[in-house]
């Protein structure tokens, strides 16, 4: 019994990492904690004036900073799990 609910552990691991997340799972997981309160100056979420002379400097920049972090915006902003994939997404959701 006990290896039958390790074995079905273990599936529901690996489901879960191979599933990407979407930008919205990612930003309410990682990003919220900065970006919902606007801490230590980050952009708010859905803020579009905050966001709209970042997003000037192109996605690719934005990435760049997110990815390996930017001034008090830690790199990939926490979720050190996340394919570029993920981080874009939540950068995307993040920014709009
Ligand atoms: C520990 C707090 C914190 C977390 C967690 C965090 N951020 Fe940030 N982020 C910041 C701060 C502060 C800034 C503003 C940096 C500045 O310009 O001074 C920022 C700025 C940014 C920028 C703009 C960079 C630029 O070039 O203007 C992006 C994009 C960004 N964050 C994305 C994310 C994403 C996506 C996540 C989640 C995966 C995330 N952040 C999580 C604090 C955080």
């Amino acid at each position: 019994m006990k290896k039958l609910a390790l074995a079905l552990m273990m599936t529901g691991m690996v489901a879960a990492s191979q599933a990407a997340m979407t930008g919205e799972q990612v930003y309410n997981m990682h990003c919220v904690v900065c970006h919902g309160q606007g801490v230590a100056g980050a952009p708010k979420h859905g803020d579009k004036a905050a966001w709209a002379p970042r997003l000037k400097q192109g996605m690719k920049v934005l990435f760049e900073h997110a990815k390996n972090g930017y001034k008090a915006m830690p790199a990939m902003g926490t979720c050190s799990e996340c394919t570029d994939a993920e981080l874009m997404a939540a950068i995307k959701y993040n920014a709009h």
